[in-house]
């Protein structure tokens, strides 16, 4: 994965966007999308973050990564790029723009009171109406969940980037924001490079999540058919990867699942598709391993809430509807974008998941992208 225009160096503005504030495990992870090979740092309170390969300053990765404990970014509420557009990196001088310093307001999601939080999937490259719908908080937003199917695929960088773009263009780097991948976003010579730059866990892209009061279980399914469905012409592998994430599940499960739920008053799990459900023909996949992962969830961690997308629709399932193996929680699907043909108006129109955690449950609003509720749920947690 490497940026190639060094040309543009002096001409392009060195950030695509701006920053994406991402959460995996105890820390964020910083994400900044840029167009021309940069040397970047950020500068929490007094602690400057480098990007580096044993050493090697990263120059030419597209998005720049910082990882930065939770606790010190909470307290230093800012954070301060410091970049410099690298136009020739030769073996013993290098070329290099001046050195310029952004500095962005950070507010953790509150650890007592309620949480606000929006959902959005499935928004398949219309942004503008992804965007106009997750600001229904306006500045009260606390967590951006953008839960996969952001970009139609990823065919190019600029589809590929795009989860980014809508990101910062919700966030302006200002709250915490947690990323997952959608299938679609799976297909295309981007979407290698795609997985590498979302969050991680040192390259897993499974993890658990712990902010303020809420804690998460984030699964990446990977693909809703076999690997050897003509679609992909063998570039899928998701059988070995979802073994693996298998093999997290019973570790988590194990080992970390009654500290990590100790103190949440919110227990989430997280994934673009519902594998819960038991589809049926050629998306008729993985029905033991799907099953043993509700168990795992089920026995070792108790969740509260699925949270999922992937049928392009906005519903709160409560009744086992959509969860065949039997994750005991009710499961909210979120969003849906509806056609020119659907609305009668001759424009797009995008709804997601508008979700207030409060003591005991959490309310959701579907919104629309002129921040109007359309319906309302409530879940209360026995
Ligand atoms: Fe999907």
């Amino acid at each position: 994965m490497i940026l190639k225009d060094r040309s543009a160096g002096g001409r392009k503005p060195i950030l695509r966007s701006g920053p994406v504030v991402c959460c995996v495990q105890d820390a964020y992870q910083i994400l900044v999308p840029v167009n021309v090979p940069v040397l970047m740092s950020v500068i929490v309170g007094d602690t400057e973050y480098v990007n580096h390969v044993g050493g090697v300053r990263v120059s030419d990765a597209p998005v720049q990564r910082f990882t930065v404990p939770q606790a010190a970014l909470d307290a230093a509420g800012a954070y301060t790029l410091v970049y410099t557009a690298l136009f020739t990196r030769g073996a013993y001088s290098c070329r290099k723009g001046r050195t310029a310093r952004k500095t962005y307001s950070f507010s953790p999601v509150p650890k007592d009171g309620e949480v606000r939080a929006y959902v959005v999937a499935d928004s398949h490259g219309r942004s503008r109406e992804a965007v106009a719908a997750a600001s229904f908080f306006g500045e009260g937003l606390d967590l951006l969940i953008l839960n996969g199917d952001i970009a139609p695929q990823s065919e190019t960088a600029d589809e590929a980037l795009m989860i980014f773009d809508v990101a910062y263009a919700v966030t302006g780097g200002r709250v915490p924001c947690i990323l997952t991948r959608g299938n679609h976003e799976l297909r295309g010579a981007w979407a290698a490079p795609f997985s590498e730059m979302l969050p991680n866990a040192d390259g897993r892209l499974y993890y658990t999540v712990r902010l303020g009061p809420l804690r998460f279980v984030v699964l990446d399914c990977g693909e809703d058919k076999p690997d050897d469905n003509r679609e992909y012409s063998g570039t899928a592998a998701f059988h070995a990867f979802r073994l693996e994430e298998t093999a997290f599940l019973e570790r988590f499960a194990r080992q970390e699942a009654a500290a990590f739920a100790d103190g949440a008053r919110h227990r989430l799990v997280l994934s673009h598709i519902p594998f819960t459900r038991r589809d049926h023909g050629e998306f008729d996949i993985e029905d033991a391993l799907y099953t043993r992962w509700a168990e795992l969830l089920n026995e070792a961690y108790a969740p509260q809430l699925y949270i999922a997308g992937h049928l392009h629709r906005t519903a709160l399932y409560d009744d086992g509807t959509e969860n065949e193996r039997g994750l005991r929680c009710p499961l909210l699907i979120a969003g849906r974008l509806l056609g020119p043909k659907e609305t009668g108006t001759g424009e797009h129109e995008y709804i997601g998941a508008a979700l207030t955690f409060r003591d005991g449950g959490v309310h959701i609003a579907f919104t629309d992208k002129n921040r109007q509720i359309v319906s309302e749920r409530d879940v209360s947690y026995n």
